[in-house]
């Protein structure tokens, strides 16, 4: 069955409601999103991105207040981010309340908060008097949609409905930052540039690998097409002859050697930004065309492209 898409808030809120789950466009990537305090709709989460139980998610909210309940100990630096940045791509790890599921957390003591910026799911997180949970919205290890479309693809038999927002601004998942011993740590890369925490907050710790499960996102082999992606230099991608079912995706110029119609570029103007919006669309053109291989080029590692180059990394990692 195919289900429907479109711009109905109401009938969003409806269905979240009743348990169902439903799509939502955030400004980093799409969201599948269930009433977060309702344990039968979060489990359908899980079978429906065919997601292990350790994996927890992330609650998204329509404002710091309305996220208040599900908090405590806020650290002074988590209030000023939440108010620089929210609405914004950013997800605070904050000890949690009782109010949160264990299924939310996997049973951590806590849990991931954001405030989501986009104009669609803040009117439809305004309807409701709880907040949703919503990873994002791709089958379990596969790459992260940025248009409603992607979801259709992919999950398109699992919801209930897809709010269509458009294409995701942003185009890479949310910066996750934590805080250990009152240390500002960074667990997940994201759509937040380092560069700003650390303008804001001074130091921040960066840890993003772990052998520990309670965070998928950290896992080596993550974000991944099923065409085998191998990520090197430009220079070392010019070095190497290629074969026949080669494609590639480029930071800003095409590879000599490689048809076009196989070859994606990140950005001509060189800029993180577009290239973070661009990637993962890329990626899944990429994979649809029966590529024997995709060769990716580093971005630099400033801004966003600290993001791009972690999701690539995963995405090369052989499963
Ligand atoms: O931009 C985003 O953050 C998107 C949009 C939809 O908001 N969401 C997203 O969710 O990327 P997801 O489930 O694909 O990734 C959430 C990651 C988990 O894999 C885990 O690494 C981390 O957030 N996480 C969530 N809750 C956690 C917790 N309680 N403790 C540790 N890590 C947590
Ligand atoms: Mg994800």
């Amino acid at each position: 069955m195919a289900s429907q898409t479109g711009i109905d808030v109401r009938y969003a809120a409806d269905l979240l409601r009743q348990g169902q789950l439903v799509a939502i466009p955030t400004e980093t990537v799409y969201g599948l999103a269930a009433n977060a305090l309702d344990i039968i709709a979060v489990a359908r989460i899980f079978a429906a991105k065919n997601r292990p139980h350790f994996d927890p998610l992330i609650i998204h909210g329509q404002s710091l207040h309305a996220l208040a309940p599900y908090v405590q100990d806020v650290p002074e630096q988590a209030h000023m981010l939440a108010n620089m940045v929210w609405p914004g791509p950013l997800t605070l790890l904050l000890p949690r309340t009782h109010r949160v599921p264990d299924l939310v957390t996997a049973g951590s003591d806590r849990v991931a908060v954001r405030v989501p910026d986009h104009p669609l799911t803040l009117a439809l997180l305004a309807q409701l008097d709880f907040p949703l949970a919503a990873p994002s919205a791709n089958p379990f290890g596969y790459i992260s949609p940025t248009t409603a479309a992607h979801v259709a693809a992919q999950l398109g038999n699992k919801v209930g409905y897809i709010l269509d927002g458009g294409a995701a601004d942003v185009g890479v998942e949310s910066t996750i930052v934590g805080w250990e011993d009152g240390q500002a740590t960074v667990y997940r890369l994201g759509g937040l540039p380092l560069e700003l925490l650390r303008d804001v907050l001074g130091t921040v710790d960066v840890r993003t690998s772990s052998s520990n499960p309670l965070a998928p996102g950290m896992l080596a082999s993550h974000y991944a097409p099923r065409t085998p992606v191998k990520a090197a230099n430009r220079e070392t991608w010019l070095a190497t002859p290629p074969t026949d079912g080669v494609g590639a995706l480029v930071w800003r110029q095409p590879l000599p050697g490689i048809p076009l119609s196989k070859q994606r570029v990140l950005s001509v103007a060189g800029d993180d930004t577009e290239a973070a919006a661009n990637l993962f669309a890329y990626l899944r053109e990429l994979d649809a065309l029966d590529l024997t291989e995709i060769w990716a080029e580093w971005a630099p590692e400033t801004g966003l492209g600290r993001a791009i180059n972690d999701r690539l990394r995963r995405a090369a990692v052989a499963r």
